[in-house]
Order: C-alpha cells, then sequence, then structure tokens
C-alpha cells in the first residue's frame, strides 16, 4: 500500500507544481516500498538520490516563479525550502557513510515534510500566483 496517495486538498493551484507535487508523492512511496521489500543499499541509494535531486530541481522552480512574481512570502518559503533540504542532506549523507538506516522515522519525516509544507507553505503562493496570471 502507497504511504501517501494523492488528493485534491493537496493541489496549489498551479498545474505544474502540482503535478511536480504527485510526482514526489509517486517517489517517496517507490522508497518506502524499496525499503519494505527490503531491498539492497544500492537500490535504496538511488532512489533516495533521485528523489533528492527531484526535490531541489522542484524547490528552485517554486523559488523562481515566486520571485519572479515578487511572491510577498518568498523569503520565508525559500527559508523553509533551504531548511529542509539540509535535512535530506543530511540523511542522505548519513544513508551513504552507514552510520544511518533509512528508518520508519525518516520515512515519517518525508511524509510530514511533503504534506506539511505541501498543505501548510505552498498552498499560500496559489491565490497570488493565479492572480498573476500563473495557473
Ligand atoms: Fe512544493 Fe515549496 O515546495
Amino acid at each position: 500500500m502507497a504511504l501517501i496517495a494523492w488528493n485534491d486538498k493537496l493541489s496549489v493551484q498551479v498545474r505544474q507544481f502540482d503535478d511536480e507535487h504527485k510526482k514526489l508523492i509517486v517517489m517517496v512511496n517507490q522508497l518506502h516500498d524499496a525499503m519494505k521489500e527490503g531491498k539492497g543499499k544500492q537500490v535504496i541509494g538511488d532512489v533516495l538520490n533521485g528523489l533528492i535531486n527531484y526535490t531541489k530541481n522542484h524547490f528552485a522552480a517554486e523559488d523562481k516563479l515566486m520571485k519572479a512574481h515578487a511572491y510577498p512570502d518568498y523569503e520565508k518559503h525559500k527559508k523553509e525550502h533551504n531548511q529542509l533540504t539540509l535535512t535530506v542532506l543530511d540523511l542522505q549523507k548519513g544513508y551513504a557513510a552507514g552510520s544511518a538506516p533509512l528508518s520508519q522515522s525518516v520515512m515519517s519525516f518525508l511524509k510530514d515534510w511533503l504534506t506539511n509544507h505541501i498543505q501548510g507553505v505552498d498552498k499560500g503562493y496559489g491565490p497570488y500566483l493565479n492572480g498573476k496570471g500563473v495557473k
């Protein structure tokens, strides 16, 4: 069973970012499945790297669009992206070094991060960007 499922409540009203969030959810679920199926370190490491790279590109795309439209909460939102990125890079480093197995608590962190950030912070830019003609 998937760890997280997309639903309309997660929509931020910007199509590009809804699509990217859906893809991120798919990737977190893939990581969850790989762990549950007891896949090897190489496989899990690759899935984790893919997720982190996709996330970095996603954050950069949001930052760019918010900045281009002078979104008032841009700085605050970008700071949260930076913080989340540092946290996942730490997880990745620990995993690669073999000091930290990916555990259920890591999956809980990723799940919370995805749902809380999307619902709590990302949703804020929807109406503003829609008002600038971004749908
Ligand atoms: Fe969709 Fe602000 O990350």
